[in-house]
């Protein structure tokens, strides 16, 4: 089959497209033929070695894709053959074929849903559920501050926030794509580059600030934050696409008695029992079905251009996502 291979940490002109075996399952294992499959922010992080989750060289990268199951372990009894579903891998996503356990990361396919649409939603998903609905308990006509809503993870927030009932404001760099976001939902869009985002919460919630922020950029935005959050607000630190960590000054968090809140929507998944797994398996279908978090594309390359496929989302092109398809 073919795949993308990452043989040495760089740039994404070190990738590579190579024939490398079909993955052999064992009796609990599914083969899935791959449709399409996303690019992740982590993906470009993995590549540097820069991201928590360093795979050893070499490695096939992508977190997440779509496709259909074309074989079945002995032992598999709840997948056949024909199945359309979403898997979420670590990594290995981008090539032809991927081996999954049946009890993996899978999840059925909506309905009239492409294997592009399928590919970009898990890892969104997970990241904006996990945020919103566990760690920040978001409750209906609560104010929501969604950074890099133009994102993956961000548009997700945007799309499960106004589906639990909150009010949203979603923040960008770029009218064009914050445009987008105003579709997917956001109550209100401030663009970052020309507007301050603090006096704009403020003035809309009569001074008292934002209940809940998620924020996958970090730095001065974050900062910011903490003047935009209401008295008692929870701040999700989702990442850092802005550069790096950033430091939280403890008197600000004392004086507006904030909970800064850690999410790791993958890790939590991995420690088995939690309602996170519970509510992957159950929840995040049911929402899929409803129409709820159904990805936006904005960009699709053949596996041959995967390359630039990863450096449209540095360049801060991407609206929702964008896709790799396997077989175009
Ligand atoms: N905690 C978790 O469980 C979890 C799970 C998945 C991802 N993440 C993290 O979430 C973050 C976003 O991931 P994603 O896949 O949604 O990325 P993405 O699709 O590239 O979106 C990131 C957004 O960040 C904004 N941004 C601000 N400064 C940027 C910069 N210097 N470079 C690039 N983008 C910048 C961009 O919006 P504008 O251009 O409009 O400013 C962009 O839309 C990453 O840090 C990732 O590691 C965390």
């Amino acid at each position: 089959m073919r795949a993308v291979i990452c043989d040495r940490l760089g740039d994404p002109s070190v990738l590579k497209i190579q024939e490398v075996p079909i993955p052999e399952i064992g009796p609990s294992d599914v083969l899935i033929k791959v449709g399409a499959a996303s690019v992740n922010f982590p993906d470009v992080l993995m590549l540097t070695a820069d991201y928590q989750h360093k795979p050893e060289l070499p490695f096939i990268p992508g977190m997440e894709g779509a496709g259909t199951i074309t074989a079945l372990g002995a032992d598999v009894k709840n997948w056949r053959a024909g199945d359309r579903v979403i898997f979420g891998v670590r990594p290995g996503a981008f090539a032809e074929y991927v081996k999954l356990p049946s009890s993996g990361n899978l999840m059925r396919l909506p309905e009239g849903w492409s294997d592009a649409e399928g590919s970009a939603f898990r890892v969104g998903a997970t990241t904006a559920y996990h945020s919103l609905v566990h760690r920040a308990a978001l409750k209906p006509r609560e104010v929501l501050l969604v950074h890099g809503a133009s994102g993956g993870v961000g548009m997700a927030a945007v799309q499960l926030g106004k589906h639990l009932g909150a009010q949203v404001i979603a923040t960008g760099s770029d009218d064009a794509r914050l445009a987008v976001v105003r579709e997917q939902g956001a109550d209100l869009v401030v663009n970052l580059r020309t507007a301050d985002f603090v006096s704009i919460v403020k003035g809309l919630t009569d001074g008292r600030g934002a209940n809940v922020v998620y924020d996958p950029v970090g730095g001065e935005v974050l900062e910011k934050s903490m003047r935009a959050a209401a008295y008692g607000a929870r701040l999700l630190v989702v990442g850092f696409t802005s550069g790096g960590p950033t430091r939280i000054m403890s008197n600000h968090v004392l004086i507006k008695g904030l909970s800064i809140l850690g999410v790791r929507a993958g890790e939590t998944a991995r420690r088995a029992g939690t309602d996170f797994a519970r509510d992957y398996a159950v929840e995040l279908p049911r929402l899929a079905a409803l129409g709820v978090m159904r990805p936006h594309i904005s960009h699709r390359f053949p596996m041959d251009r995967v390359a630039d496929a990863f450096r449209v989302l540095i360049e801060r092109k991407v609206i929702g996502k964008a896709v790799i398809l396997m077989s175009s």
